[in-house]
């Protein structure tokens, strides 16, 4: 049987990276290499997974030095030889290990107004966006988003300006804006076209090119920018 050298990081933001020899099995993902070290070699070892099968997004770490969901990611596919490099995700604090402190990720969703709102009661019947008309297939194009942080993770605007809200965040505003039951949508606008905003991408592509689930933050942050453009042009991102 083969064996692998897996890097991985330990520490926080300060740390070095420790070999472990894991053995090489047939299909084995990333995960299984992860939890293998856990298991079996060093139980001190943290990371974070929950559904393994790509639905929860919260396994994402870097491997070889690319921002993965570890769980769907085969060694085979990305192994250099024998070699794995294993850290956490780039661009957010390390709580310890591999697991990264998520919530200023999640924090730019809320400053981005990436929840729902809208106007109906429980009394009211359900609003209905019939499928396959454009209303609906506009909102869809980025709605199947699992907050797993990789695009984020892989943007260098994030990397530069921390205050930027980056491609999960704006990608979640601009389903909103397309989502026509929904009435926040001046507010929205206006909180996306600030410096931080929706202008601040350089259309760098590295969000589109990694998101596991094909969704293309570039294209829906180009969208923000036009509807960000026509509200100022209306005087609507005023007071
Ligand atoms: S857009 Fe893709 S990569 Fe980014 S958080 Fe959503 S699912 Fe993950
Ligand atoms: S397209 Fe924009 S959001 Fe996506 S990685 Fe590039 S700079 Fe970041
Ligand atoms: S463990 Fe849920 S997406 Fe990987």
């Amino acid at each position: 049987m083969s064996t692998l050298k897996v890097s991985v990081w330990r520490g926080a933001e300060t740390g070095r990276f420790q070999v472990y020899e894991v053995p090489r099995l047939e299909s084995q993902t990333v995960l299984d290499v992860v939890t293998h070290i856990q298991r079996a070699l060093d139980p001190t070892l943290a990371y974070r997974f929950a559904c393994r099968v790509g639905m929860c997004g919260s396994c994402a770490m870097t491997v070889n030095g690319r921002a993965r969901w570890t769980c769907r990611t085969h060694v085979d596919k990305v192994a250099d030889g024998d070699r794995l490099e294993i850290a956490p995700l780039n661009n957010l604090p390390v709580v310890r290990d591999l697991v990264t402190d998520m919530r200023e990720f999640f924090d730019k969703w809320a400053k981005a107004r990436g929840r729902f709102e809208g106007e109906k009661t429980r009394r009211d019947d359900f609003a209905r966006v019939t499928p396959g008309s454009p209303e609906r297939q506009a909102a869809d194009a980025g709605i199947e988003c699992i907050g797993c942080g990789v695009c984020y993770s892989s943007c260098d605007v994030v990397a530069w300006n921390r205050e930027y809200l980056g491609p999960a965040a704006l990608n979640r505003a601009w389903t909103l804006v397309n989502d026509v039951r929904d009435t926040g949508n001046r507010e929205r606008l206006a909180a996306v076209a600030g410096d931080a905003g929706c202008h601040a991408c350089h259309t760098h592509m590295n969000c589109t090119e990694r998101c596991p689930k094909q969704i293309s933050p570039t294209s829906a942050i180009a969208g923000l920018k036009r509807a960000a453009a026509l509200a100022a042009l209306r005087g609507e991102l005023e007071g």
